[in-house]
This record gives C-alpha cells, sequence and structure tokens, in this order.
C-alpha cells in the first residue's frame, strides 16, 4: 500500500500498524498473546477497566534504569578526564513524591523550578542539599523557604536575584551556595542550533555582564559561587550546541578562575528523545562522551582544571517511560480539500492531558491497545474531547483501518511535560498516573474528581 497523501513526509506506510516501535515505547512494552498492550507485564485492558481512562501508565524500572544510564554515561566520560557530574533530574518533566524517590533512589538530585516543586521534593523526603531551585522570578517568599531549608544550590537568573538570595540567607544565618544563568547566544532544538551573540529570551544574563554579577556575588559573605549556568533548549540530539555553549562558558569561567573560585559548570538539560520513529536519537553515552571531550579539550586550551560538570536531564529521564491509555469515543471521515479524506478519531483525553501537539506542534505516535488487528492500516489523526479545533493528540499514524469506538489505544513517550503541563480545560480531572512494575500496578497520583473540582469555587452552596 502507498503512503496517503495526507501524510507528513516523515511518517512511512507501517508493515505492520500493530508494531511497537522499540525507541519509542518502554522498554517493558509488549504484545500479550491476546494481542493487548502490556507493559511491566500489566495489560492495558486489565489498567482501564482497574483505574479507567485516560489513564497515564509508567514503568518503574524503565525510568530508573534511565536515570542510572545518564548517571552513569557522564561519571564515566568525565572520570576519564579526571573530574565528576552531579546529574539532577529536572522535575519541572514530571514530579511526585514516588518519582523523586525513585530518582533519587538511583543517585540524581532534583532541580526544581518553584515554591510547588520543592514543596513535593520535600513531601518526598528528598534531602534538601540534593536540590537545584530554578527560576526566572522566584518570589521572595520562595528564595526565603529555599534558603531556610538549605538547598544545595540556587540559580540566580538576574542581577536582581543577587542581593535577594544574600538578604536572604544574611537573614538566616546561611551561607547560600549560587550558580549564575547565562544567557549564552546558543540555541538547540533537535538536529539545528543557532549561535548568536545574544538570544532573544527571558532567561539568564548575558556573558559579557557575568564578570560583573560574579563580582557582586563574591562581594557578598553569605553566598558562595558555585558557578556558570547555561540550559540551550529542549529535545535536542546532537552535541554541537552544547559544546557551543561550553566553549563560551568555559572563556568566561578560566577569566572568573582569576578573582577566586568556581569548581562548577552546569551545561543544563534537553537531550532528546524519540516520539516517533522518525527520530534518531545519539546514544547518551556518545553525548556524554563528546562532552568530556570539549570540556576537557577547552580546559586544557586555556590552563585551567576541569571543573564538577552538573546537567539536568528531564525528558530524556521521564518521557519514554510512559503510555498514556484512551479509550476510543468517536470517529469521523473528513474530506479534505474535496479529494482526500482524514479518519478522525476521538478519544476521552485530548488538549488537558497533553498539551505538547498543540503547544509546540508536537508529533507523537499511536497503537491499538486492546488487540492487533489485520486490517488496512488508515491513516488517522487522533483528536481529544476539547471544545478547541487543535486539541490534536496525534497529528498523523496509521491505525489498522477497522478501529472502532470502545478500541483502547494507547500513545507513547508521554511521560515528560504531559502530566506536569496538564490542566482541567472544560473541567476535566486531570488523569491517574499508575506506576507498573513486575506484572502489577498501583496509583502514584489519583484521578482528579468532580469534587476536586469543585471544591475551590467559593459559589457551591450545596
Ligand atoms: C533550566 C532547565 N534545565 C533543565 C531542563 C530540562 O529539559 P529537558 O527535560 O528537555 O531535559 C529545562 C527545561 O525546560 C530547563 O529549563
Amino acid at each position: 500500500m502507498t503512503a496517503s497523501p495526507l501524510a507528513p513526509e516523515w511518517l512511512r506506510h507501517p508493515d505492520d500498524a500493530n508494531a511497537l516501535a522499540p525507541a519509542v515505547w518502554p522498554a517493558s512494552a509488549t504484545r500479550s498473546v491476546d494481542g493487548a498492550l502490556a507493559v511491566a507485564g500489566v495489560s492495558a485492558p486489565a489498567l482501564a477497566a482497574e483505574f479507567g481512562t485516560p489513564l497515564y501508565v509508567v514503568d518503574e524500572l524503565d525510568v530508573r534504569a534511565r536515570a542510572r544510564r545518564v548517571r552513569d554515561a557522564f561519571a564515566r566520560a568525565f572520570a576519564s578526564v579526571g573530574s565528576s557530574v552531579h546529574v539532577y533530574y529536572a522535575g519541572k518533566a514530571f514530579l511526585c513524591t514516588t518519582v523523586a524517590r525513585w530518582v533519587v533512589e538511583e543517585g540524581l538530585r532534583i532541580d526544581v523550578a518553584s515554591g510547588g516543586e520543592l514543596a513535593v521534593a520535600l513531601a518526598a523526603g528528598v534531602d534538601p542539599a540534593l536540590l537545584g531551585f530554578h527560576g526566572n522570578n522566584k518570589s521572595r517568599a520562595e528564595i526565603d523557604r529555599g534558603v531556610e531549608l538549605g538547598v544545595g544550590a540556587i540559580v540566580l537568573d538576574s542581577v536582581v536575584e543577587v542581593d535577594r538570595v544574600a538578604d536572604a540567607a544574611a537573614r538566616a544565618g546561611r551561607v547560600q551556595a549560587v550558580r549564575l544563568r547565562i544567557n549564552s547566544g546558543v540555541h538547540a532544538s533537535t538536529h539545528e542550533y543557532l549561535a548568536t551573540a545574544r538570544e532573544d529570551q527571558k532567561f539568564g544574563i548575558p556573558l559579557a555582564d557575568a564578570a560583573d554579577a560574579v563580582a557582586a556575588i563574591r562581594a557578598r559573605d553569605s553566598l558562595r559561587f558555585l558557578g556558570l549556568h547555561s540550559h540551550i533548549g529542549s529535545q535536542i540530539f546532537e552535541s554541537a550546541g552544547f559544546a557551543e555553549a561550553a566553549r563560551r562558558l568555559l572563556e568566561v569561567h578560566a577569566d572568573l578562575l582569576r578573582g577566586g573560585e568556581v569548581p562548577e559548570l552546569n551545561l543544563g538539560g534537553g537531550f532528546g528523545i524519540a516520539y516517533t520513529s522518525a527520530d534518531e536519537v545519539t546514544p547518551i553515552e556518545a553525548i556524554a562522551d563528546d562532552f568530556a571531550r570539549v570540556v576537557s579539550t577547552e580546559c586544557a586550551r586555556l590552563g585551567i582544571p576541569v571543573p564538577v560538570v552538573a546537567i539536568e536531564p528531564g525528558r530524556l529521564v521521564v518521557g519514554p517511560s510512559t503510555v498514556t491509555l484512551y479509550e476510543v469515543g468517536t470517529i469521523k471521515d473528513v474530506l479534505v480539500d474535496g479529494q482526500h479524506v482524514r479518519r478522525y478519531v476521538s478519544v476521552d483525553g485530548g488538549m488537558s492531558d497533553n498539551v505538547r501537539p498543540a503547544l509546540y506542534g508536537a508529533d507523537y505516535t499511536v497503537r491499538l491497545a486492546n488487540r492487533v488487528s489485520d486490517a488496512e492500516p488508515a491513516l488517522v489523526r487522533v483528536a481529544g474531547k476539547h471544545c478547541e479545533s487543535g486539541d490534536i493528540v496525534v497529528h498523523a499514524d496509521y491505525l489498522p483501518g477497522d478501529v472502532t469506538p470502545g478500541d483502547l489505544v494507547a500513545v507513547p513517550a508521554t511521560g515528560a511535560y504531559c502530566w506536569s503541563l496538564a490542566s482541567n480545560y472544560n473541567y476535566l480531572g486531570r488523569p491517574a498516573v499508575v506506576a507498573v512494575r513486575d506484572g502489577e500496578a498501583r496509583v502514584i497520583v489519583r484521578r482528579e474528581t468532580e469534587d476536586d473540582l469543585l471544591r475551590r469555587d467559593a459559589g457551591v452552596t450545596a
């Protein structure tokens, strides 16, 4: 069969519309003997029957293995150049107490970007010394709380934060370790990166202003300067952008060493994952080796010691670990441009549980989850149930042409920036998150109920 003319260029007509491309699905995802999808030995229909749909299903051992893999890759790479690494899990990707415990048990630290994320990490029992605290506009209350708790590092995002954090630390009688976030002028996304004199965005301060900002930090007894920080973008597959940012930061890092210690360099997160079979991901070991090579070569050129490097992966740790299960409600064939038919398969969730396709045109894939089928594959668009025409979950993929209301479908690679960006649009309760492991499933975040949704409405009388 030939591809549908409505299919995007990257999407190939599948030989088997039931196949689970390994890079896109959690490590334990398989088809059971009856054809149903199973994750960690738990079948999708059983999960849907017990917990309802939509449902986020997280493969616990997959998250743990990915956390260990990135930690080990960078530890090995930087040990080979005589240094070490701190790996912070970027909690914004998906944070709940259970996941916070998993990643810390696997040797990661955690980055939080708000008082709320801080509260989750604390509720998980994470040692505040293992936390990095981000944000371009932290409130004074957030700063006070972070300092009083003894968070390991605060990332200063602007010059005004120098005094805010220093004053908070002085009041608390503490010395607060801080990093300085730099806008390196490097922006990377997928296979491309742009290096400009200055990137037009809100985070960090220009490299040219770093020396003055660090002098201000060093002038305050209540602060300890750890080093520079940069985060160049997201869903990055190659190391060229990181390498350019590292070179730019190390030049300044070397100058700063003349005025005092600069023990660390934080190169941020943004490592890409496969969302579709068209995404070819560079193994993290190769990226870690590139990082170590670039940093050590540059340090040798500048005649400085290789600093401790910190990184902040989020998506890479949790993204591929999760699938979202939906039930198909309605199916509609829509005549597009007067000649070609696009099949809209509408499911019981949508932009409220995965806003990425609407927000950034992100692509996902879809498979039948309750059965397999030999029916001829049909190009489908998976739409949600919200009152927005942009409410799309999967722009384009092939499902067996006999997909029908009542079928279950699964969308993989929904572990990062789906639950954490979820909303209550149209008063849909946010779905539950279920962790699966060794044939067992347990709720780690329960589904929101109508009572939850009405609880904050001050006009409710009954
Ligand atoms: C400062 C910072 N660090 C780390 C991350 C994590 O990025 P990713 O989940 O793509 O690895 C982000 C994402 O926005 C970020 O802003």
